[in-house]
């Protein structure tokens, strides 16, 4: 905004008026939320982040968290102040640019009030210093999120939105950001996280206390990010050319014992079907959660016990190109996760000496349940994980696909469909337009039907 004539005068005239700074008047405050229709308050509006830089240190004994996160983001319009969601916790103090800044919360908003504002298309940091215990979400209907506490050490998943719990976040799926970690916790507990280790070999020891570095260099949603503290059986080694890191607590030996193999035999079998894998390492981790899920953390899952099912590992190794290199805009769009990872165990059983995914299909159509009953293009938040109506329908949705536009083109569409959005974003809009445009078909129609109807869509 230009400047009023009074003060155009009064500058010519030398005259200093007491006035707000000069961007006052054109720097606003960034939206508390992004309007989600699922998670309206998660995610923030006015800037875009690049990295976060986490520094963390865990002390199992007494659950404290103490952490610093550096946050690196360039605004997206003139910010007078800005939010990051976290819940619980302490926080201390906050730079904005090497500069105190002021900051208030409520509820799960921590506003920063930067001493100046930040003007659209800067780079900005932010370093939030923060502590306490963090405690996860418990949701009725979607159950405990975020840090979990184990038994010897914590770890985390955290969809949809969980991230707040452990580190302050743009915590939407729309903006994705490289990771670091540093975590320091007692001297003989492991430390595991997205990525790969950067300090292999030297592991620095003071005080009783260790501390490890992890890298995440490829965009990742913040609900993806994860650390594992506690104590690991470690196997590393490479699978088609792809680095394998693996861990179990050795409590569950028995049912994790495979974890390794598997998750390489699937890293591989992924390859073959959806194309180049988007991380620089694949892997999986199996503790003692007790959430009931497994979640698949960017290039290394998390599995809560159990690996010895196959099809589960296949699943969120699936997860790695569908859902998470290809990644929401939206959480009403969650089939675009669910049902590509649910229809990659199909395939996976088709190819080897399982049910074909056309056996299954047909079992599943024949049957009733939620299916028919929620839209799996929109079910809902409380609907997001429905088995049967957003993973199993949406699963059926790619078998009647394939079914529809043959073989060929839909085993060139799913890769296709990894490449066009590798590391980005998208809607399922995006994936009936490369459908359609591959295919040459108009499909408006069959995707209303099995996404958009809340009814058995007729073959
Ligand atoms: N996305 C996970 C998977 O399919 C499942 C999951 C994550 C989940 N959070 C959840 C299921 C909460 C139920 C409730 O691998
Ligand atoms: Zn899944």
């Amino acid at each position: 905004m230009s400047r009023t004539p009074l003060a155009a005068l009064a500058i010519a005239a030398g005259l200093t008026l007491l006035a707000p700074p000069a961007y006052a008047d054109s720097f606003t405050p960034g939206s508390a939320g992004l309007g989600d229709p699922y998670f309206p308050h998660a995610g923030n509006g006015g800037y875009d982040v690049a990295h976060y830089d986490l520094s963390l240190r865990f002390n199992p004994k007494t659950d404290l968290l103490k952490a610093t996160a550096t946050i690196s983001a360039t605004a997206t319009k003139n910010l007078s102040r800005f939010n990051l969601d976290l819940s619980g916790l302490t926080v201390r103090k906050i730079a904005v640019n090497g500069k105190p800044a002021k900051f208030h919360r409520k509820g799960q908003e921590l506003t920063v009030i930067p001493a100046k504002g930040l003007p659209q298309g800067e780079k900005f940091t932010v370093r939030v210093a923060y502590d306490g215990k963090p405690e996860p979400v418990n949701d009725p209907e979607l159950g405990v999120t975020g840090w979990i506490h184990t038994k010897d050490g914590a770890t985390v998943v955290s969809e949809p939105d969980g991230a707040r719990t452990w580190f302050p976040a743009n915590d939407t799926p729309k903006d994705k950001a490289t990771f670091s970690f540093t975590v320091s916790v007692p001297v003989g507990l492991t430390v595991l996280a997205n990525g790969e280790p950067k300090n292999v070999g030297i592991v620095p020891v003071r005080n009783g206390w260790t501390s490890s570095k992890w890298e995440m260099r490829e965009p990742m949603a913040p609900y993806l990010a994860m650390i594992a503290i506690g104590k690991f059986k470690v196997s590393e080694s490479v699978a088609s050319g792809v680095t394998n890191i693996t861990a179990y607590d050795p409590a569950l030996a028995k049912q994790s014992q495979h974890l390794h193999k598997t998750t390489a035999k699937a890293t591989e079998w992924g390859i073959k079907h959806f194309g180049p894998y988007p991380f620089s390492s694949t892997g999986g981790i199996a503790d003692k959660l007790g959430v009931g899920y497994a979640l698949e953390t960017q290039g290394r899952p998390v599995y809560d016990g159990d690996t010895s099912d196959d099809l589960l590992v296949v699943h969120e190794i699936a997860h790695q190109w569908f859902g998470n290199s290809v990644g929401l805009r939206s959480w009403r769009d969650i089939w675009l996760n669910e049902g590509f990872a649910t229809y990659a165990e199909w395939l996976y059983e088709e190819t080897h000496n399982g049910p074909t995914a056309q056996q299954t299909f047909a079992r599943l159509y024949k049957s009733k349940g939620d299916f028919w009953q929620l839209k799996t293009g929109n079910p809902g938040r409380n609907g997001m994980f429905d088995w049967e109506a957003v993973y199993e329908r949406g699963a059926m949705t790619l078998h009647a696909l394939r079914k529809k536009i043959g073989d060929e083109t839909f085993f060139e569409l799913l890769p296709a469909w990894a490449e066009k959005y590798r590391h980005a974003t998208a809607t399922t809009g995006n994936f009936i337009d490369l459908a359609e445009e591959m295919s040459g078909q108009d499909l408006d129609a069959f995707f209303k039907a099995w996404l958009y109807t809340a009814k058995k869509p007729k073959l």
